[in-house]
Formats: structure tokens, C-alpha cells, sequence
């Protein structure tokens, strides 16, 4: 049975997840004690399912991860129904398609912003901390509102986190995740208190004065989704623009594709990068009562995951479907999940992507990976810690 903490598995999980998907249905994970839906149509029926919520426990003091989960319980993500239609609808307006399209100049601008300075430092740069990271992180804190001035803490609070999901994280890795959760919650309440007294044009703003209003949003969901939001706001962004890179560095046809055409295929390669090398991987659901996935029984009380990058491979809804086509269209991937926990950013992070990507290689046509980009250890969330280029 498949080892997600195997490094060799993490390099490459694809043969091991299409073993899974060979068994046509949800199979049980003895030592995780949970199912696991490898197959597309399985995958998704999890994420919309009803009976299958998020449970997010435990809240408790005596749990090594409180601060962390306690954190995380009370956003949107980890929260079902009717406490995430109430945060869902209070966030969702931020994040309408008119509102993100009108970010558009401003994302075009940061764009070139960053490769005007990739080109001054001329030589190689790092995909990862020059270009892919910067614009997300730049775009989600100045819709939340974070001072331009306090960008910097942004980066490392987060990347800080989701050291909780590397294979077993080390104790300075867990104290530092423990210590950037506080410490960014801390910020996000010294903020908000300041937006009650000064309110801006911005999400912090918007949703301090609901918080005060009445009883629509408290204190800890406010600090809780903007954490959340920050955190989703780049992560995957920034893994799924490196998962891509590197693999269609690796088919050449694709990476020519690239470099010949990028305006006429970044919509399509946008979605293609998401497919082929998924950033998110793993999502459980826990049954609230007795249902059924794939024609498997899951009683009340047991887990099922979602295996999102293992559906986007799935041969009988993708042709060729280890194959990298940027030009892939439809292209039904899950990559933003599916039914009540459906991306809310997903409008932001396509219109990010399919305005870099091309410009990466408007600018640097002859653009060439060098050395071997390093993985980082974590199954679930997948991505690159540093890709090195040459602008050539
Ligand atoms: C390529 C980039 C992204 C990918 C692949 C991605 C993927 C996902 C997935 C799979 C989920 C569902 C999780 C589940 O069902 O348990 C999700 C939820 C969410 N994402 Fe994203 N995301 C991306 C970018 C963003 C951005 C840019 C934002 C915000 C600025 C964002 C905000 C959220 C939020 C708030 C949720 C929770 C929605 C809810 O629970 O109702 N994401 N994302």
C-alpha cells in the first residue's frame, strides 16, 4: 500500500497512485485507517458528498498542534455547514470574478516589476523566491489590506506553517510552525483593531466592520480566515507555477510549445500545469453518517480522502493522461477541489498565472532550467523549495 512518507513516493507519486486507481474503487489504508478515492469520478463524488464533512479536531489545549488547529478550526475551509455558508458568503464578495478581473492592471505591473529585476541581477535566478512566490504574496496582502512595509513578515509566517506538513517534522520545525502561528494571529488582531479605528478599502476592513456589527463573524474567525487566506492565497499558487515549470522543462515539446507561443496557450497550460503535477494532493473527509463512495460502504465516523493529483491522472477521463499537453482543452481537472469548499481563489490564482507564465517567456525567450530542483519532503502539499534558471 502506498507510502506517503516514502521520499521515493514524494519524488514520484504517479506509479503508486495509478496502482491505487487500478483497483476501481476506494481501498482501505490499514496503517492511516482511512479509505482513500484515487479514481476522478471517486475523488470528486468525496468533495461533494454531503455526508463526508471536514472534522477538525480536536480543539483541546492537551493537543500538541493546539495553537495550530485551534487557528485552523475556525476558518472556512475547516468549517461545514451552517458556519461555513456564513464565512463563505462574508469572503466570497472579495473574491466575485469582476473584483479579481479589475486587479488585472495591478498584477500586470507587479509582473514586470519582478522581471525588471530578474533581468537587472542578470545571470540565474530562482523561479521559486524571485517569481513565482513574490506576486501572489504581493496580490493576496494588498487585497487584505497588510502595509506594504510589513510584506516582508508575510513569506516567512507562512512558510513557517506549513512546515507542519513536511514527513516528520522536525522539533525546531514544529516550534517554529507553532511560534509563526501565534505570532501571525497576533498581527492580524493588532490589525484589525486598527482598521475598526481607521477602516480602508480593503478585506481586513470590510470584514472588522461585520465583525463588530453583530454576530455574523467573531474575532477568532476574522484572524482565522485572514491566516487561511494568506496562507492558500500563495501556497498552491506558488507550487502549482513551479510543478509546471519544471515538467515542462522536462518535455521539451511542451517547454518549445512555451517559449514559440506563450500568450496563444497560457490559459490552457495554466489549467495543464494544475493538472499534470497537482500542488495539492490530499484532502480528507470524515462520514457524519453511513454513505457510500464508489460503491464502498464508509460508516459514520470513518475517513475517506479525496486524492486530488492522483484524479487528475485518471486514464478514463484524461487522454494520454501521463502525457503533459499544454494544450489540453477541456481539461476537467479537481485541482480546486469541487462542491462547498471549492477554491475561493481560484478566479485570482488563473488570472495570476496566465498573466506570468507568459510574461516569463515574452521576456526570456531563451529561458533554460539549470541544476536539479529541490523537492520539498511533504506529500500532500507538492512543490519545489528552489527551481534555478538562466535567463540566457
Ligand atoms: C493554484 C492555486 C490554488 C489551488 C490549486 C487551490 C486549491 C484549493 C483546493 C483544492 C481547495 C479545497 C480544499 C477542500 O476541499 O478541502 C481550496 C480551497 C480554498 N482556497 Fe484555494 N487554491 C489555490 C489558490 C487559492 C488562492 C489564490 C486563494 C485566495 C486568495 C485561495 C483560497 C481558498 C479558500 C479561501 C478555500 C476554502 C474555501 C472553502 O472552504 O469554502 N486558493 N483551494
Amino acid at each position: 500500500m502506498i507510502d506517503f512518507k516514502d521520499l521515493h513516493t514524494i519524488e514520484n507519486p504517479y506509479p503508486a497512485l495509478k496502482e491505487l486507481r487500478a483497483f476501481g474503487k476506494p481501498v482501505w489504508h490499514e496503517e492511516l485507517q482511512l479509505f482513500l478515492a484515487a479514481k476522478h469520478s471517486d475523488a470528486n463524488d468525496v468533495l461533494r458528498n454531503k455526508s463526508l464533512g471536514r472534522i477538525f479536531l480536536p480543539k483541546t489545549p492537551e493537543n500538541e498542534w493546539f495553537e495550530f488547529n485551534y487557528l485552523h478550526a475556525d476558518s472556512i475551509l475547516d468549517s461545514e455547514p451552517p458556519k461555513h455558508t456564513r464565512l463563505r458568503s462574508l469572503v466570497a464578495k472579495a473574491f466575485n470574478r469582476q473584483r479579481i478581473e479589475a486587479l488585472r492592471p495591478d498584477i500586470e505591473r507587479l509582473t514586470h516589476q519582478l522581471l525588471d529585476d530578474i533581468e537587472a541581477k542578470g545571470g540565474e535566478f530562482d523561479v521559486i523566491a524571485d517569481y513565482a512566490e513574490p506576486l501572489p504574496v504581493k496580490v493576496i496582502a494588498a487585497l487584505l489590506g497588510f502595509p506594504d512595509s510589513d510584506e516582508h513578515l508575510l513569506r516567512p509566517w507562512s512558510q513557517a506553517i506549513v512546515k507542519m506538513y513536511e514527513v516528520n517534522p522536525s522539533e525546531a520545525h514544529k516550534a517554529e510552525a507553532k511560534k509563526a502561528a501565534k505570532e501571525f494571529a497576533d498581527y492580524v488582531h493588532g490589525l484589525m483593531l486598527e482598521r475598526l479605528e481607521k477602516p480602508g478599502d480593503d478585506l481586513i476592513s470590510e470584514l472588522a466592520r461585520v465583525t463588530e456589527a453583530g454576530e455574523k463573524l467573531s474575532t477568532h474567525e476574522l484572524i482565522a480566515t485572514c491566516v487561511l487566506l494568506l496562507n492558500a492565497g500563495h501556497e498552491a499558487s506558488v507550487n502549482g507555477f513551479g510543478n509546471g515549470i519544471v515538467a515542462a522543462f522536462q518535455h521539451l515539446d511542451q517547454w518549445k510549445l512555451l517559449q514559440s507561443q506563450p500568450d496563444a496557450i497560457a490559459e490552457t497550460a495554466v489549467e495543464e500545469f494544475l493538472r499534470f503535477d497537482a500542488p495539492l494532493h490530499f484532502f480528507d473527509r470524515t462520514a457524519t453518517s453511513d454513505t457510500e463512495i464508489g460503491g464502498v460502504a464508509i460508516k459514520e465516523g470513518q475517513k475517506i480522502v479525496s486524492l486530488l493529483g492522483s484524479a487528475n491522472r485518471d486514464e478514463d477521463v484524461f487522454v494520454n493522461s501521463d502525457q503533459m499537453d499544454l494544450t489540453r482543452n477541456p481539461n476537467p481537472h479537481i485541482g480546486f477541489g469541487a462542491g462547498i469548499h471549492f477554491c475561493l481563489g481560484g478566479p485570482l490564482a488563473r488570472l495570476e498565472m496566465s498573466i506570468s507564465l507568459p510574461e516569463l517567456f515574452n521576456r526570456f525567450p531563451n529561458l533554460e532550467l539549470v541544476g536539479t530542483p529541490v523537492r520539498r519532503p511533504t506529500f500532500s502539499l507538492r512543490g519545489y523549495e528552489s527551481v534555478m534558471a538562466r535567463t540566457n
